[in-house]
Parts: C-alpha cells; sequence; structure tokens
C-alpha cells in the first residue's frame, strides 16, 4: 500500500460548531483509503464569529474545499461567488469548492443526497401524494428532491404552521400545509411519508404519529440515522410497507464534494456502512 497522504496531498475537510459529531470525516476518510487518493479530510470546529475568517484563510492556505455544517449553512451561502440551484433555491450551501483565485463556488447536496437514498432504497420512485413532516433546513431540501423526483400534491406538515406556510411560498405551488394535529389524517392516500423533524432521534422526544390511514403500499423513509430503524420505521416495516432509512442520505450527500475536490465519483455500499455507522449497525 501506498505511502498516504504526501506533502502533495489534497485537503478538504468539514466545518460546524461543534464539529465533533460529525461523521463526514469518516465517510470522506474511506473513500480516500478505498481509492488510493494522495488526499486528507479534516474536522475544524469554527465559531460562527470566526466563520468567514476561517474559510477565507483555508481557501487561501490552498484547501480544495469545505463541507459546511450546522450552523453555518446559511452564512456559507453568503460568502460564496458562485452558487448552484439548489444552494440558491435553499439558501443554504453545504459544499464549498475553492477556486485557485480564492473564489468559492456553494453547492447544496442535500437534496441530491435524499433523493439519491430514496431511489436506492425505494426501488421504483413511484411520484404520487408525499407527505414531508418537518419545516427546516432538511425538510426544504426533501421538499426540492420530491419535486425534481415527480412527487406531488406534498403535504407539509409542521408543528408551527408559520414555518410550513414559509417553505410552501418559498417553493410551492403544489404544497399543501397540514395542521400538526391533523397528521395522522394527511396520511390517507399517500404514496410516500418522509420524516424531516428531529424526532425519534436518539434523546429527542419520540414522533407520535399513528400509522392507520398509510396505505400499506406506501414508502416510508425517515431522515433521522441514529438509531437507523427508527420506530416510525418499525411501525411501518410492522404494517407491510417499504422503509428507507436515513443513513444514505448522509452518505451520498457527500458524493458531489469528494468528486470536485478528489476526482473520483465515490460508491456508496455496505462497507461504506459500516465505517460511517459501525456503531449504529450493531446497535440495530
Ligand atoms: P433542520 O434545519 O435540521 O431541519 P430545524 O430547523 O431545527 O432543523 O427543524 C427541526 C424540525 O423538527 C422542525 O420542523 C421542528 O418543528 P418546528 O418548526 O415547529 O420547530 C421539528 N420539531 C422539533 N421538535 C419537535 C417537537 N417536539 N414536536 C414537533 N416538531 C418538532
Amino acid at each position: 500500500m501506498t505511502d498516504l497522504p504526501s506533502g502533495k496531498a489534497i485537503v478538504a475537510g468539514v466545518a460546524g460548531w461543534p464539529v465533533g459529531h460529525s461523521r463526514s470525516p469518516r465517510l470522506h476518510g474511506h473513500w480516500l483509503r478505498r481509492y488510493g487518493v494522495d488526499g486528507l479530510y479534516a474536522p475544524f470546529p469554527v465559531a460562527p464569529e470566526k466563520f468567514e475568517l476561517a474559510v477565507r484563510g483555508l481557501a487561501g492556505a490552498g484547501l480544495a474545499g469545505l463541507n459546511v455544517t450546522v450552523p453555518h449553512k446559511e452564512a456559507a451561502c453568503g460568502l460564496c461567488d458562485r452558487l448552484d440551484e439548489t444552494a440558491r433555491r435553499l439558501g443554504a450551501a453545504n459544499t464549498l469548492i475553492f477556486g485557485p483565485e480564492g473564489a468559492i463556488e456553494g453547492r447544496n447536496t442535500d437534496a441530491f443526497g435524499f433523493a439519491e437514498n430514496l431511489k436506492a432504497g425505494a426501488g421504483a420512485v413511484t411520484g404520487g401524494t408525499a407527505v414531508v413532516l418537518g419545516a427546516g433546513g432538511a425538510a426544504r431540501a426533501v421538499v426540492l428532491a420530491l419535486q425534481s423526483l415527480g412527487y406531488g400534491p406534498i403535504r407539509l406538515v409542521n408543528r408551527t404552521a408559520s414555518r410550513a406556510e414559509a417553505v410552501a411560498d418559498a417553493l410551492g405551488p403544489a404544497i399543501e400545509t397540514v395542521p400538526w394535529a391533523e397528521r395522522a389524517g394527511a396520511l390517507d392516500g399517500a404514496a410516500l411519508l418522509v420524516n424531516a423533524t428531529s424526532l425519534g432521534m436518539t434523546g429527542q422526544p419520540a414522533l407520535d404519529l399513528p400509522l392507520d390511514d398509510l396505505p400499506a403500499e406506501a414508502t416510508v423513509n425517515d431522515i433521522v440515522y441514529a438509531p437507523l430503524e427508527t420506530p416510525l420505521l418499525a411501525a411501518a416495516r410492522r404494517r407491510g410497507c417499504r422503509t428507507v432509512d436515513g443513513l444514505g442520505m448522509l452518505l451520498h450527500q457527500g458524493r458531489p464534494g469528494f468528486h470536485a475536490w478528489f476526482g473520483v465519483d465515490p460508491a456508496v455500499d455496505e462497507d461504506l456502512r459500516r465505517a460511517v455507522a459501525g456503531d449504529l449497525l450493531s446497535a440495530g
């Protein structure tokens, strides 16, 4: 095996605050080893008030680019000289590519990651009515992805109605907002249910959602991946629904950045799932 990395290594990383929980170093580290790339991918804990200084400094130091995670995705958008359409529509960038003259290109690959994971896990993407729970940044990316895959109408259910209305205003027209109290009935006739809230995540409250009105032919996708099989996915499986877990969204969203920085379009497979989330797999 080649001794890697060398003094010529291509360097990228992830900026977040905090960043210690990020699985991106494992994700990109696995791909670097797998493809024998002379590269490095490092975590950068960057406080919000230092974000611009850090990004410009790292770009000036010759990094190929950065992933950007909470709470920097919106600020990242503001620093970019160029944005892809998804980042522009979401007002948030999670992937920065640094050009030779210090120019910063921003992309948002969350919608891509969600769509690729759904396509891989759901077999056929059927279109039809989709129910999305949540109205944060993750839910917005999910809505864009569903629109690009041909789902509609989209019933958007969120605890805070005004946030759901804001998403519908920004990303409509085929988005119907549904009050949180009516979430169980919103499942009637749905082809797809997506949980894009934090409910059901380890350490967060449970998602209280009876599935009686959900057709058994529906697919259920939880973007929560810790635990890997959330109570929602377990209940959906018992109902006979096809289920898609959230880990693949994380894995697929990393592909465009890796490709741009290191020149390889990397594969998402079982080896990668084990490398990135072995702790969750054995727990499940
Ligand atoms: P992100 O940008 O990662 O999507 P976020 O903006 O904090 O994160 O969104 C979290 C989502 O989970 C929101 O839709 C939130 O609902 P509100 O908009 O009403 O805050 C939802 N959520 C979090 N805790 C919740 C709870 N206890 N009950 C219902 N929804 C909850």
